[in-house]
């Protein structure tokens, strides 16, 4: 049998039908996006740092009774009840597993010796190197113009400057949005492509819909990087919230964020002590203080009050820079056949090369 259009090592690990990956985003990728990602032929992936552990196993349990594709659950490594998640994802016959964070080697090895396939994402060539070496079956890189949390090189540098350095599958994720983009990152040894911001803004996502108009109105000068939201470079669309993020002074921010951490608590269903042992080990081995670590508490609440509530006036939106050149609201199924589509004419239309 001649092998499926398109097939690269991602689809041949995941078992998916095109290498394409809706990415995990905190309150957008749910069961509702994941499963419309997984039957258009992509990896769709839950994203479960802003669920509960009952959350999460209900968000798996619902995926699986709307889909008998391979799908993923993205976790933060470094979450006190990591373990716990882990077990979800293994008991539930998870395919893949992705991290915001490097995961350790321990963990990786307990996901691979129960058959699930471990894809780190990462933002820089060492931590790349770092995974690999620790086991990872492959990588997603997110260069500097991604959405969300996000470093300062673009993908058009650090997409060939980690496929030269590890052995294993290298997923590009940042700025993709289309078949073109498919085939460039394929150009450059890929294996596929992440989008988070495309999927975010298809018929299939729960934002509601003022929200969507909001990023679809937005032009690629409107997409910002931040650190005021939680110390880190964060990539959201600029709105007069942002503007008064970055205006207020040290006491507010740190009271907005008491306010926050104690507000996600409840949501995450942490304890205290279990905020603290996750903040402990955030701050491991970076220079963060523990006022950081408190405004990281932020990012969950900001970003709910917008992509679930509405509340764009005390909210904030993760975006990537590709908001500005996305005009519509296709169904997952839609956008996934039409990059396919776009990607085979993108090749036939490449010159000649002989
Ligand atoms: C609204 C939003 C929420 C995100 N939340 C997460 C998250 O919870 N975990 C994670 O690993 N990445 C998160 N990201 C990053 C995406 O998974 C993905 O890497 C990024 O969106 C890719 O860039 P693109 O937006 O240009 O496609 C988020 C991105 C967005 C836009």
């Amino acid at each position: 049998m001649s092998p499926a259009p398109f097939a690269t090592a991602l689809t041949e690990l995941t078992g998916v039908r095109y290498p394409i990956v809706q990415t995990g985003m905190g309150w957008v990728a749910g069961p509702r996006l994941v499963s419309a990602s997984a039957n258009a032929g992509a990896l769709g992936i839950l994203a479960s740092a802003t669920m509960t552990v009952e959350q999460l196993h209900a968000a798996v349990r619902e995926v699986k009774s709307r889909t008998d594709a391979p799908f993923g659950v993205n976790l933060r490594a470094d979450a006190g009840d990591a373990g716990e998640r882990v077990r979800i994802i293994i008991d539930e016959g998870v395919k893949v597993a992705s991290f915001a964070l490097a995961p350790s080697k321990d963990l990786i090895a307990r996901l691979k010796d129960a058959g699930v396939v471990v894809i780190p994402s990462i933002g820089a060539r060492r931590h790349a190197e770092k995974v690999a070496a620790w086991g990872a079956d492959a990588v997603m890189v997110q260069g500097g113009e991604g959405g969300g949390h996000t470093g300062e090189v673009a993908t058009t540098v650090l997409l060939p400057q980690v496929v030269d350095a590890v052995g294993i599958p290298v997923i590009a994720a940042g700025g993709f949005h289309d078949g073109r983009g498919l085939v460039a990152a394929l150009a450059y040894g890929a294996a596929g492509i992440g989008m988070g911001t495309r999927f975010l803004l298809t018929s299939d996502s729960t934002v509601p819909d003022a929200v969507k108009a909001k990023y679809l109105a937005a032009t690629v000068k409107d997409v910002t990087v931040t650190t005021q939201v939680d110390g880190l470079p964060h990539r959201m669309l600029r709105t007069a919230m942002v503007d008064s993020l970055e205006r207020s002074g040290r006491a507010a921010s740190l009271l907005r964020a008491l306010r926050h951490a104690s507000a996600f608590r409840k949501e995450s269903g942490a304890s205290w002590p279990q905020l603290v042992r996750d903040g402990t080990a955030m701050k491991h081995g970076k220079e963060l203080t523990w006022s950081q670590v408190l405004l990281a508490a932020n990012t969950p609440m900001l970003l709910k009050a917008s992509l679930v509530e509405g509340r764009t006036d005390i909210g904030v939106m993760a975006s990537g820079q590709v908001a500005g050149l996305i005009e519509d609201l296709p169904s997952c199924s839609e956008l996934v056949e039409r990059i396919m589509d776009e990607a085979r004419a993108t090749l036939k239309a490449l010159p000649d090369p002989s």
